[in-house]
């Protein structure tokens, strides 16, 4: 398994529904990387290029988007997370919020699924966040609480497992919450309750090159979870250079 402690940032590209064959072969020749090895970057392709990726990669880890609960069986349309360990994918994306709301998974599909990720030595990266009622009523931290005990399962902890916080209203929106707010927001994560003293927390949520270094830069934040502004090489590369 990847160690997390090597690593002083996490910068980790969520592609979604988007590329292709040239798409990728464009994206990878014109990425630059960044010297500073101790900043970790992952593109987490759909899942059908994983292979592909694999074999034409260098210097970036692999992601994944989505992984099943179980381990094997009559399960149609799945994918495990033993292939994914077979195919040298180190983390996978958990509980996203297109996932939870589009694809209706609660808090216990996604606890077993960090479960399954972390038996297989791969890294999940899981999702929590409000929606704007939620923030609007003043609930956040309450919302988050609730998702992490119940999201986070008892083989996790800070050496193996990855928090994002990403606010729904954030994502693709434009709109990001104050800067303050980010931190206070991580600062919760990270105090409210024990177990989640030492964990890696990642922003995500409108993350571009012109507010990324700020981000990244608070006390709080350890990483970037970047959607749209990850398809392109070169705002991505600004983002992970920077
Ligand atoms: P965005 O997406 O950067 O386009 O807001 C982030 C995400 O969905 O993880």
């Amino acid at each position: 398994m990847i160690k997390l402690d090597d690593f002083s940032s996490f910068f980790v590209a969520n592609w979604k529904l988007n590329g292709n064959l040239e798409f990728i072969d464009q994206f990878i020749s014109k990425l630059s990387l960044p010297k500073d090895r101790s900043r970790c970057v992952v593109i987490c392709p759909t899942s059908i290029y994983l292979d592909y990726m694999s074999k034409h990669k260098s210097g970036f880890y692999l992601g994944c988007q989505n992984v099943s609960q179980h381990k094997d069986g009559a399960f149609t349309g799945e994918i495990s997370a033993e292939s994914l360990s077979d195919l040298n994918v180190n983390f996978c994306i958990i509980g996203h919020s297109e996932r939870r709301h589009i694809f209706h998974e609660k808090d216990d599909d996604i606890n077993l699924k960090s479960s399954i990720l972390i038996t297989n030595k791969l890294i999940p990266i899981v999702c929590v966040g409000e929606t704007l009622e939620q923030k609007e009523k003043g609930i956040t931290n309450q919302v988050l609480a609730e998702q992490l005990k119940n999201s986070i399962p008892n083989v996790s902890n800070s050496g193996n497992t990855l928090i994002a916080y990403e606010p729904i209203w954030a994502i693709g929106t434009g709109l990001t919450p104050k800067i303050e707010e980010i931190n206070n927001t991580h600062h919760f994560i990270k105090k409210h309750n024990p177990r989640f003293h030492n964990y890696k927390i990642l922003y995500g949520g409108s993350v571009k090159s012109n507010n990324a270094k700020d981000i990244i830069s608070l006390s709080n934040v350890d990483g970037v979870l970047i959607g749209g502004a990850s398809l392109k090489s070169d705002e991505f590369t600004k983002i992970i250079q920077d």
